[in-house]
């Protein structure tokens, strides 16, 4: 029996090494005992036979980094039991859901992402002044050990704050520039109050909207170990109370506060799913938000690099695109590639993907008509997309028709007249909308259609000067 200690348990790298020597030394699962402290020693790893491994799948390692950061001390060893089986013969164990460690493992998961993002819903950072101006500290209770999994969003999310982050586990901190981690914290070390709290709480009465109010289900997003920590908990139970005699009001009084304009697309971010863009295409496979799926042979996710640069977004994947299970690769597809080739902009430099991830069609004897997909359908999808560019974090987005236009800018935004210019996002992103290549292959006079595949080139090659 091998005893193994890990100095650094919730990480990937550092199971990985170990679980690699055990596998080349051919050591079973069976006779390995992972162990999370080093109080007992560990044993010195076998040397390595003269094995070479079978490549495991990305998505294997995928899963095992979330599921390494579960607090559930039998983690080590189910992974190397599920990496020993994927290497000795069951390549495809992971497509087998009712598998034992499988469904363990996806469980897991599905725990740490909901987990992280109640930290990202419910951490409340309060103002510390210090000799070098101010500080913001957090304190949380997260269950499992996500803090290096979460801290890059709230860099993202106060990227020109500095900050710490306090967790029993493990803290993080960011100064501006970088992200630094360290070890767990107390309560006691993050302040409890200051004079944010009251700006917070003032902030939420008065976007708490009691005509919306639903206890339980606030229970459930909101679980009450959570309240402690939040200033703006303390005013639920006045708010709840008043919540009737508020919603009385608001219906006899006309609404006068002009709406904050948000994109559908940061609408949609509020519910986009958790997870890896592995994940992502996973999950929405089994996708049942709308009726899209029924007819449809398969959901056609995004296709490119994880880390592109660039995102661009179609309007909804077409008869080939169903069939192949790809995003551009039909009719349109070809004429978009064509465009790239002339722009020389490699395709798979780019992340390619569609607002409306299932083909929507009438049967018309053997043919399949092409049939555009209606507001609520195209609602319906968009959590996927926003997930997409969550995970991938591109510098720009480009939109190919007024369908993904609308979905990253907004309703009133207006193709022919806004096209070929980068736009600022709100997240600070940029963004530029063209026509669609199926426009373009639907012009029927030659010169036109030659004129309109001239501005569409040069649309496209504004994403040149991205990806150098
Ligand atoms: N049109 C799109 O918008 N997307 C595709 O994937 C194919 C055609």
């Amino acid at each position: 029996m091998y005893r193994v200690t890990l100095d650094d348990p919730s990480d990937l790298d550092t199971w990985r090494t170990t679980a690699r020597a055990l596998l080349l030394a051919d050591v079973d699962p069976r006779d390995v005992a992972w162990q999370e402290d080093g109080l007992f020693g560990g044993d010195v790893l076998p040397p390595p036979g003269d094995k070479r491994l079978a490549p495991v799948p990305r998505a294997f390692l995928d899963l095992a980094a979330i599921v390494l950061t579960h607090s559930d001390e039998q983690r080590h060893a189910v992974l190397y039991r599920m990496l020993w089986r994927l290497t000795h013969g069951e390549k495809g164990l992971l497509a087998l859901a009712t598998d034992d460690d499988v469904a363990w493992a996806y469980a897991c998961a599905k725990q740490v992402n909901r987990d992280a993002h109640k930290m990202k819903a419910f951490v409340r950072f309060r103002e510390v002044t210090t000799e070098d101006g101010s500080v913001y500290v957090a304190w949380f209770e997260p269950a499992h050990d996500i803090v290096r999994r979460v801290a890059p969003f709230f860099v993202r999310r106060f990227t020109g704050m500095r900050w710490s982050l306090l967790t029993p586990s493990r803290t993080a901190h960011w100064d501006g520039t970088t992200l630094t981690f360290g070890p767990g914290a107390r309560r006691e070390d993050a302040p409890s109050d200051d004079a944010l709290e009251d700006l917070w709480r003032t902030y939420y009465a008065s976007i708490f909207n009691p005509a919306r109010l639903k206890v339980d289900a606030m229970r459930r997003e909101m679980p009450v170990k959570y309240w402690k920590n939040l200033p703006e908990a303390r005013l639920i139970p006045e708010l709840v109370r008043d919540a009737l005699p508020r919603m009385q009001a608001m219906v006899e009084k006309q609404a006068t506060v002009p709406r904050k304009k948000i994109t559908p697309l940061q609408k949609a971010a509020d519910e986009a799913p958790e997870g890896s863009l592995a994940e992502l295409r996973r999950q929405a496979a089994d996708c049942r938000a709308c009726d899209l799926w029924k007819p449809a042979t398969q959901t056609v996710f995004g296709e490119g690099p994880v880390d592109a640069r660039v995102v661009v977004i179609g309007e909804q994947p077409g008869d080939q695109e169903d069939l192949a299970g790809k995003p551009f690769v039909g009719p349109a597809g070809k004429l978009f590639d064509q465009a790239l080739a002339e722009v020389e902009v490699p395709r798979d430099r780019l992340y390619v993907t569609n607002t409306v991830k299932h083909f929507k069609f009438e049967p018309r004897g053997k043919v399949r008509l092409h049939k555009r997909a209606n507001a609520e359908e195209q609602a319906a999808c968009r959590r996927w997309l926003a997930a997409e560019i969550d995970r991938i974090r591109p510098k720009a987005l480009v939109c190919l028709g007024a369908m993904a236009a609308q979905a990253v800018f907004g309703a009133s935004f207006r193709l022919m007249e806004e096209r070929g210019r980068w736009i600022e996002l709100p997240d600070g992103r940029r963004a530029m909308a063209t026509v669609h290549p199926s426009y373009l292959l639907r012009l029927p006079d030659p010169a036109e259609q030659e004129r309109a595949y001239a501005d569409f080139v040069r649309d496209l090659s504004l994403m040149r000067d991205l990806l150098v």
